[in-house]
């Protein structure tokens, strides 16, 4: 089969790989309909991300046709179409039977190595290094699903692909991070990143009954999205940030920030992330986390910070006594899919959001290479891309 391959930094390509095999009883084969390129693949197009071989797959954000069931697969038959959350979770163990899939302690097969580096390990992921699983990726004509039983969910024929994909991963994400900020009525979040995950951040907040939203981004294309949805936007490069959101909350502060950039913040955004820049360069540190310390300094006391923006390592500079003087709440994950894919499919087919909003471009796989560039460069007005292996 065809399938989009890490080779390097900036290096993905359109290989040609072995079929997937049913391997264990609750695997599943899924014939991919359409999958999507995700900020947190720039991560990996980026080289940031440790334990990636040349060669592997990747892409986390899929869905398709069942093609093949295990003997131990009884919820699936071949011909349903489902999306795959990104999350991989054996549904039974002590993290799963609490909703905490993300956390599954059955599906990392190299949690060792995890443990190592984070002290424990959390689920494995699809495409997302061999730290994590060293599972092959979405981003092909075909994908096995460990755990099929548990993961994937089945979508009804009225919903095109377009508008039940982003279940997989982002809509579920940008609605944990607005459910994290427990919101109460009148209150105004604050939202870092106008991609694709800050996007359905915004819509979350407003769905969960937040009075102002707004929005930090610099890219005109995304201001605008934002503004669509909603928000009071500033860019970051024209304004100050914190003086903007003193002014619109009356001196006060947001009552929660929402990072959804993570570790890739703009290195030219402030003198902040001009040094980390430096010293993520030259091997002094692990991560850019400016709008994570920018976050913390907007927030009112008694606020919450809620990251979903992905960090990798050991984060310099984060301002603790602002925070614990000041009473902050700090929430984040991975998003445990499974606990939130059901309820937002129902959001969905009750016409409450309709999540392509966010597709700007549409490609073949064989264009995916060229399409991480255009995604990462936010060229032609690129926010999101959807991929379509066998159009
Ligand atoms: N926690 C999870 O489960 C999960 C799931 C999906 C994605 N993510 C992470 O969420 C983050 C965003 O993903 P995305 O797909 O929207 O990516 P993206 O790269 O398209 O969007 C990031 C946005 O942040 C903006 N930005 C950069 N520096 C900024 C700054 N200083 N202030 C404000 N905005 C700034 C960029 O202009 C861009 O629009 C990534 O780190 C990704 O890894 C996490
Ligand atoms: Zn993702
Ligand atoms: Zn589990």
């Amino acid at each position: 089969m065809k399938a989009l391959c890490w080779h390097g930094k900036h290096d993905i390509r359109c290989d040609t790989v072995p079929d997937p095999q049913i391997q264990h009883p609750r695997d599943a084969i899924i014939k991919v309909t359409s999958c999507a390129i995700c900020g947190s693949d720039l991560h990996i197009y980026d080289g940031v991300i440790p334990g990636m071989k040349s060669g592997d797959v990747v892409g986390h954000e899929t869905m398709g046709e069942v093609v093949e069931v295990g003997s131990d697969v009884k919820n699936l038959r071949p011909g349903d179409r489902v999306v795959v959350p990104f999350t991989i979770s054996c549904g039974e163990c002590f993290f799963c039977k609490r909703g905490f899939f993300s956390g599954c302690e059955r599906s990392n097969p190299n949690k060792e190595t995890a443990e190592k580096l984070w002290g424990h390990s959390p689920a494995g992921l699809f495409g997302y290094s061999h730290i994590l699983g060293g599972y092959p990726g979405g981003q092909a004509e075909y994908l096995r699903v460990p755990f099929a039983d548990v993961g994937p969910i089945k979508v009804p024929p009225s919903l095109s692909d377009d508008q039940v994909l982003f279940l997989s991963d982002i809509f579920p994400t940008g609605y944990m991070a607005a459910e994290n900020c427990n919101i109460q009525p009148g209150d105004t979040i604050a939202v870092w990143g106008a991609g694709p995950v800050g996007l359905f951040a915004i819509r979350s907040a407003f769905m969960l009954g937040a009075d102002t939203v707004i929005a930090i981004d610099t890219v005109p294309e995304r201001l605008a999205l934002a503004r669509g949805a909603g928000a009071t936007t500033i860019d970051f490069k024209q304004e100050d940030v914190y003086e903007k959101i003193q002014d619109l909350t009356g001196g006060r502060g947001a009552d929660a920030c929402i990072d959804a950039v993570g570790t890739e913040a703009d290195p030219t955004a402030s003198a902040d992330s001009i040094i980390d820049r430096i010293k993520v360069a030259t091997f002094m540190g692990t991560d850019r986390p400016h709008v994570l310390r920018q976050a913390i300094h907007c927030c009112r006391n008694f606020g919450t910070v809620s990251l979903v923006g992905v960090y990798g390592g050991f984060l310099d500079k984060i301002p603790m006594g602002s925070a614990i003087n000041r009473g902050l709440t700090f929430r984040m994950a991975q998003t445990p899919v499974q606990h939130y894919i059901a309820k937002l499919l129902k959001l969905v087919e009750e016409g409450e959001i309709d999540p392509s909003f966010v597709i700007t471009h549409h490609a073949a796989l064989e264009d995916g290479p060229g399409m991480y560039k255009t995604f990462r460069d936010k060229m032609d007005g690129c926010v999101k891309v959807v991929l379509r292996p066998h159009a």
